[in-house]
């Protein structure tokens, strides 16, 4: 396979598409698409608005592939939010993708398409912190396979964005990694005992991003960007073995910060 070098990635003003372009940037030749403000920004930018295919499809050009994070990220986002920049927009980048020819897709989903998982037994009680009688090494993990089950109308963004991907990789030969990424956030570490289990630091979730990027050619699959949390509850055996993810952090070792 040609290496992947060129690399459009949407959402370029937000917290992981910074982090990304920042320390990936000697990998990969970036370039950003954001609806903006884009002010603070290393990488050369698109400003547009990606619920509006024409307004966008110029950025798509020339790319190997595109890291899709452009999105409203809020997961109590309102469905009038929801629908163009979750929804219309993800179909946008896949319809985009195929026009320009990019050979593949790592698209931010969440584990808020799975979210319902989490109110389930054990997981309610380990994310509120509660581990009486759990193993944290026998802990039956939420993985790739699992039912989709919306918590609402973020996750059933994701999921739709999850079923486009799936869609354009069976019938137009795209590349399409998802990643369930969990809580990646600014102070760069858990700061509530639910994340704990869900955090994923920022250089766990590029090496995801990176790895998808490099990883030899393959249809579609989902992967779960979390670290290596000693109360972890999604699978990461999948992307060891598909992807050679090795997670450098864990939560647990933030505990005493909380
Ligand atoms: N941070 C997390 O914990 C987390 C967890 C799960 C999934 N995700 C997903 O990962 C992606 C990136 O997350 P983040 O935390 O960096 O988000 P962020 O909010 O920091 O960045 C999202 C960016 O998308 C841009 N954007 C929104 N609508 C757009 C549109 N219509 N056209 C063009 N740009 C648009 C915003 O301006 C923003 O800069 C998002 O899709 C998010 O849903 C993040």
């Amino acid at each position: 396979m040609t290496p992947v070098r060129k690399v459009l990635v949407t959402g370029s003003g937000g917290l992981i598409a910074g982090a990304l372009t920042r320390d990936l940037g000697d990998r990969f030749e970036f370039t950003g698409l954001d609806i903006g403000p884009l002010d603070h920004l290393a990488v050369p930018n698109t400003v547009g608005d990606l619920s509006d295919i024409e307004s966008v499809r110029g950025a798509f050009d020339g790319v190997d592939a595109v890291v899709h994070l452009g999105a409203d990220s809020n997961q109590n986002a309102p469905w009038s939010s929801v629908l163009p920049n979750n929804l219309i927009a993800t179909r946008n980048v896949f319809e985009a993708c195929r026009d320009a020819g990019v050979k593949r897709v790592v698209y931010a989903s969440s584990n808020h398409a799975v979210g319902m998982h989490e109110l389930d037994d054990p997981y309610c009680r380990i994310r509120a912190g509660d581990y009486e009688g759990l193993d944290p090494d026998n802990i039956p993990q939420i993985d790739h396979r699992v039912q989709i089950r919306p918590d609402g109308q973020y996750g059933i963004s994701k999921a739709f964005g999850e079923a486009t991907g799936a869609y354009y990789a069976e019938n137009f030969g795209l590349e399409v990694a998802c990643l369930r990424i969990g809580t990646v956030n600014r102070p760069n570490r858990p700061t509530e005992v639910r994340q704990l289990a869900t955090w994923c630091s920022h250089r766990d979730v590029l090496q995801l991003v990176q790895r998808c990027l490099e990883v030899e050619p393959f249809q579609f699959d989902i992967f779960y960007g979390v670290s290596d949390n000693k109360w972890r509850f999604w699978d990461i055996d999948h992307a060891r073995q598909v992807l050679g993810y090795a997670p450098e952090d864990n939560g647990e070792d933030y505990r005493d910060s909380l």
